[in-house]
């Protein structure tokens, strides 16, 4: 669902931003989604995540990418343009020993901004939140306060959640018009 929602917004050419690389799931769909001609950024403050996610892309022979050793808490330091498709997964990386490496409130909330300052017309950002963690359970709460104040409009946002699971993973949709 998540991919279907991109693919919507984004196609050849385009810009895109991964705001949480971990292991370059997400980076190589957004690399494989723009193509050759278009260009994707990634974040991480991990070291060993962008050198997974560099070995990951260039064994997959792409050269569309910037990998970006930060929070993206600085976002705007770092991308000078506008997109058409942006991921955050929040959390921590799974399967990996540093859990508190974690996203955090004050940070997420920070990025989420400079996020949504840098979307392009019909442009799609989402936002996956893992409320079963106490991070992620309050970075949950904090962005659904935050996204119930935005005009509607200048965006359009969706929450998407499981509705008999409360704990499960759920992702907001922030579209432009
Ligand atoms: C759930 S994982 C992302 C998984 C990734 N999308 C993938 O495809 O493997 C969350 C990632 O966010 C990173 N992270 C935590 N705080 C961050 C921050 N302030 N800026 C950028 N990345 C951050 C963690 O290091 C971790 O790798």
């Amino acid at each position: 669902m998540h991919k279907a929602f991109i693919r919507a917004h984004l196609g050849a050419g385009d810009v895109a931003v991964d705001f949480t690389m971990g292991n370059g799931n997400d980076t190589e769909f957004l690399c494989r989604t723009v193509g050759e001609n278009g260009k994707v950024y990634a974040f991480d403050i991990q070291a060993d995540a962008v050198e997974s996610t560099r070995n990951r892309l260039e064994g997959c022979g792409f050269s569309n990418y910037t990998l970006i050793h930060d929070s993206h808490a600085n976002v705007l330091e770092h991308v000078k343009e506008k997109f058409k498709a942006g991921m955050f997964n929040l959390g921590y990386l799974p399967g990996h020993g540093h859990h508190e490496v974690t996203t955090k409130r004050e940070s997420t909330l920070a990025a989420v901004k400079g996020a949504m300052s840098l979307m392009d017309k019909d442009a799609v950002l989402l936002v996956a939140v893992y409320p079963g963690h106490e991070e992620g359970k309050l970075e949950g709460e904090m962005l659904e306060e935050y996204f119930g104040g935005i005009s509607r409009f200048e965006y359009c946002i969706t929450k998407v959640n499981i509705v008999n699971s409360p704990t499960s993973p759920f992702f907001f949709v922030i579209e432009t018009k």
